[in-house]
């Protein structure tokens, strides 16, 4: 059986202080110990910060993004062995919102993901659609192409990733997909992927008052929060559904 897993991804959020305010509320809520895996995605800057905090507790955190690259001439780039380093042992790759303002393609992502692997960083890979592909039915065409080169890196790797669904149209719009919607494409994708074990996060618009209906599906392990994770007691009622 698969354990859920709720990870909330600040983005482009934060400030020492009222990270200190946040990650100390998330603190004081022992309720989220044992059937839940949960952590939280922060700006790279923050990443020692919200490793100091959280020592000890059942909160793990994560990057955003990671290198290719394992050193060298690359300005800018961080790669997954400095997260390693500093104590995060995860990070999401291949975000919609990277593919879009950063033009990352799927190869680019597989490639992520097996340097994040092998610095021992588990990798959350977010795969999505747009609402133009969903209007023209193609979205399960759209999310394969882009499972695609990670699939092809073998059971193996699979079995030791994360994979986030998310439909771009939900991100950030107050537009959740339906538990229907996501269960389906959920299936399609664990079909696809032929893997049991992986888990498939469902991401785009959760909050506390639709998590419960969405992780009763079969299929959805759990979910990739956005704006509500910056809410401590959000996200915390969202962990508990
Ligand atoms: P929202 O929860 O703000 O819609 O964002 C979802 C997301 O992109 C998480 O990675």
């Amino acid at each position: 059986s698969r354990k859920r897993l709720v990870a909330g991804n600040w983005k482009l959020n934060g400030s020492l202080d009222g990270n200190s305010r946040l990650l100390q509320e998330l603190l004081v809520r022992p309720e989220m110990q044992a059937e839940c895996d949960v952590l939280v995605c922060v700006p790279y800057v923050y990443l020692p910060q919200a490793v100091r905090i959280l020592k000890g507790s059942a909160i793990a955190v994560g990057a955003q993004d990671v290198s290719v690259h394992a050193k060298g001439a690359y300005t800018g780039e961080v790669s997954a062995a400095m997260l390693a380093d500093i104590g995060c042992r995860w990070v999401i790759v291949g975000h919609s919102e990277r593919r879009q303002y950063h033009q990352e393609s799927s190869a680019q992502v597989a490639a992520k993901v097996l340097a994040a692997l092998d610095a021992g960083v588990t990798p959350i890979v977010c795969v999505g659609e747009q609402l133009a592909d969903r209007q023209a039915g193609q979205e399960v065409c759209v999310v394969q192409d882009q499972l695609e080169p990670i699939k092809a890196l073998g059971a193996q790797i699979v079995s030791r990733l994360v994979l986030a669904y998310e439909p771009v149209w939900a991100i950030g719009t107050g537009l959740t997909a339906s538990p229907q919607q996501a269960q389906q494409m959920h299936q399609q994708i664990r079909a696809y992927m032929e893997s049991d074990q992986v888990r498939i996060l469902y991401g785009g618009s959760v909050k506390a008052d639709n998590a419960a209906e969405l992780f009763a599906m079969p299929d959805i392990d759990g979910a990739l929060v956005g704006g509500a994770s910056l809410d401590a007691q959000e996200f915390l009622r969202i962990v508990a559904a």
